[in-house]
């Protein structure tokens, strides 16, 4: 295969047992959302996808399908698709097979064999398509690989899945900050963003009645007595996820339901009756909150697509 290339930019891995014993010695204990995604959450994870009340992915999907050719003209032809989270590039084939040829393909991930096994899947099915693999964090400063070629007509970065909707505020600013130098002047992002909509219906994509993301959020505690020796119970905590309002955001939690010591790593942790592991936020957006970060960072919102409910949109924001 001569249309593919490999480039590790040596991503910091994190520390699983230190970030857990750091986030639980905090005031409000904490665990990151990115630990969720072990071997069997990522299961979990593609099962919540397919829950009927769990709107975000089927959405998506629905928007990238009925528009992609719409998405396609505003990118235009000779150009570099730079994936952020790529995973197993599931949603990049709507693009990819309706963009007028598309030069470059740049997936970026962490998770090293996931990137390169659905990467090398997509150069054999677009042998015109350079694929050049990026084994990297994008959420952290990065040199991606030398790709002056100078065919390129339009960078545009592709960041679907609402996964911006998992980092605080002032990271998503910096993210979108680096983005815009990245593509440059008349390059742009193509970014799915969740929206603020009836606090029920969000309850109710983080409370599914089949408790599949109760069985993902638990799951944390499942990893961290297998990982690091410790001994929760797990009928002795239980999900819970609610809409802040004032925030803006879903969190989820795991909530102690009794006063308990639990020990990690051989270290203890106390906890009182009603008190919570804090493990994600998930921030929705209005339009206007996504102009505002979206120009504060130097691009325009240029253009949306959505589906019927407003659920979810799909933006278009070009560097200016
Ligand atoms: C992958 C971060 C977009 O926030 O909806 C799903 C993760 N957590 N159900 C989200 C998640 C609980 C998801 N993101």
């Amino acid at each position: 295969m001569d249309n593919f290339r490999f480039y590790d930019l040596q991503p910091k891995i994190s520390n699983f047992p230190d970030e857990v014993l750091a986030g639980l010695s905090k005031q409000q204990k904490q665990i990151p959302p990115k630990f969720f995604y072990d071997e069997y959450g990522s299961k979990i994870f593609d099962q919540i996808c397919e829950l009927e009340e769990y709107y975000p992915t089927r959405t998506e999907f629905g928007i990238l399908q009925q528009h992609s050719s719409d998405i396609a003209d505003e990118i235009g032809e000779n150009s570099l698709i730079i994936e952020y989270g790529s995973g197993s590039s599931k949603k990049i084939g709507f693009l990819l097979d309706s963009l007028i040829k598309p030069l470059i393909y740049m997936p970026i991930d962490i998770s090293r064999q996931h990137m390169l096994s659905a990467s090398k899947t997509i150069a054999d099915k677009y042998p015109n398509l350079k694929v050049l693999a990026v084994y990297a964090d994008y959420t952290t400063e990065m040199l991606l690989p030398e790709y002056a070629i100078s065919s390129v007509q339009k960078k545009v970065i592709f960041f679907p899945g609402t996964t911006i909707g998992n980092l605080e505020p002032e990271e998503a600013i910096q993210l979108l900050k680096r983005s815009a130098t990245i593509v440059g002047s008349g390059g742009g992002m193509l970014i799915g963003f969740d929206m603020k909509k009836d606090p029920q219906i969000l309850h109710a994509a983080y409370n599914d009645s089949k408790g599949v993301t109760a069985a993902f959020n638990m799951n944390l505690l499942t990893r961290i007595n297998r990982e690091l020796d410790a001994d929760f119970n797990l009928n002795s905590f239980n999900h819970y996820a609610l809409f802040n309002v004032k925030k803006g955001r879903i969190e989820m939690h795991l909530v102690s339901l009794e006063d308990q010591i639990i020990s990690v790593a051989d270290r203890k942790f106390k906890f009182i009756e009603g008190e919570s592991i804090h493990t994600e936020n998930s921030y929705k957006f209005s339009m206007e909150e996504i102009k505002k970060m979206s120009e504060e960072c130097g691009f325009k919102l240029v253009k949306v697509w959505s589906d019927n409910n407003n659920y979810f949109s799909i933006c278009y924001l070009s560097v200016v």
